[in-house]
């Protein structure tokens, strides 16, 4: 393993889902021993909370934390880095959709894709948590064309994760049993959790359920909905789940998937099961060496390709709306 720190920039740090993300990359939950150095973005007006931040990393005395930086200009903090996770833009509040916050939080996008273009390093990937994940991450890779289109993906392995922990609740499975889940298309109620290709201990999901109607009509709005029912049982949106997936689907994508498994990640669409070419849309992926690849040959039956296309189909308007608002 290497012992040159690996540059990891987070902006919104100063927020809710920083205040766990931090900790988590600090203390080797991203690379185990490999020294980390964390470079940290936040508007002007967060610097002095993030100050308090960066305290309490000291306090934590994390052998492998080997420096961190805070800023608010986005080409300082992300000069070299290797890693770029995207958190900071406003979340939802009651009764809104992720896509009410197009307008407010696109813009952010554009600047960071950017400055990202300008000085991270060649190596660099970019994971987007600030929502709509989706919309703003093709923002950010539309506006830094000099950076390979597969090294953004946006962030559903929160509704993954959720997936796997209530198909696990449903059947009395260990999680660790529940392979081959997948997420399709957005990071919104569109999103469609997929039981017919997953696994359960090596068995067919669908069959082990054998409950047609409790996937169509619990499972499936379950997961899609779930970030609204915790908004509206915490009165704010997920932050430690939301940062806890945000390693995950980092870890997963630097170290690479387990054989006979894949994870979900929202990565550009090369027109694969027929989500168009250029959408960020969530497919099932295998993660090798730093690179991701779709995984090939699923059969789509009716029922998963309404779902599919209503997601995408949404992910579309989105992308219209921010060529329409001069975005990308
Ligand atoms: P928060 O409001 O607590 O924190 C956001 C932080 O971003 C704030 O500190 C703010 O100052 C900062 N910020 C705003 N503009 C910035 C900019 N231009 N540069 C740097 N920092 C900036 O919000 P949170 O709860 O941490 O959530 C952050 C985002 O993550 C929201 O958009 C939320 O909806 C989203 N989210 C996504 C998922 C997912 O699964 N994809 C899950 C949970 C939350
Ligand atoms: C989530 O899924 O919890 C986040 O995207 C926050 C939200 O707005 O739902």
């Amino acid at each position: 393993m290497s012992s040159t720190p690996l540059k990891v920039a987070v902006t919104g740090a100063a927020g809710q889902i920083g205040y766990s993300l931090l900790f988590r990359l600090a203390s080797g939950s991203l690379l185990g021993d490999r020294p980390i150095e964390l470079r940290l973005l936040e508007i002007t007006p967060a610097l002095k909370a993030l100050e308090g931040v960066v305290m309490e990393l000291d306090d934590c005395a994390f052998p492998n934390l080997a420096g961190v930086e805070i800023g608010d200009d986005a080409e300082t903090i992300f000069d070299g880095v290797n890693l770029a996770l995207l958190v900071g833009a406003r979340p939802r509040g009651p009764g809104m959709e992720r896509g009410d916050l197009l307008s407010a939080n696109g813009a952010i996008f554009t600047a960071q894709g950017k400055a990202l273009n300008k000085v991270a390093a060649d190596d660099v990937r970019i994971g987007v948590t600030g929502n709509p994940a989706n919309t703003n991450a093709l923002i950010a890779m539309s506006n830094a064309p000099d950076i390979p289109q597969e090294r953004f993906s946006a962030l559903t392995r929160l509704d993954h994760n959720r997936a796997i922990s209530q198909l696990a609740a449903k059947t009395g499975a260990a999680v660790t049993d529940i392979k081959k889940m997948t997420i399709w298309g957005n990071h919104s109620a569109t999103q469609y959790p997929d039981v017919f290709h997953a696994e359960i201990g090596g068995r067919n999901a669908a069959e082990v359920v054998g409950d047609q109607d409790w996937v169509e009509n619990t499972f499936i709005p379950t997961v899609a909905k779930r970030g609204a029912a915790i908004i509206e049982a915490r009165g704010s949106s997920s932050a430690a789940s939301a940062a806890s997936a945000t390693v995950d689907a980092a870890r997963d994508w630097l170290h690479g998937t387990p054989e006979g498994d894949w994870v979900s990640m929202a990565v550009v669409s090369d027109g694969s099961y027929g989500v168009p070419e250029g959408l960020i849309s969530s497919f099932p992926v295998t993660t090798k060496n730093g690179d991701w690849s779709i995984v090939q040959g699923l059969e789509i039956d009716d029922f998963s390709r309404a779902r599919i296309d209503a997601s995408t189909a949404e992910l579309a308007d989105e992308r219209a709306a921010v060529t329409e608002l001069g975005l990308i």
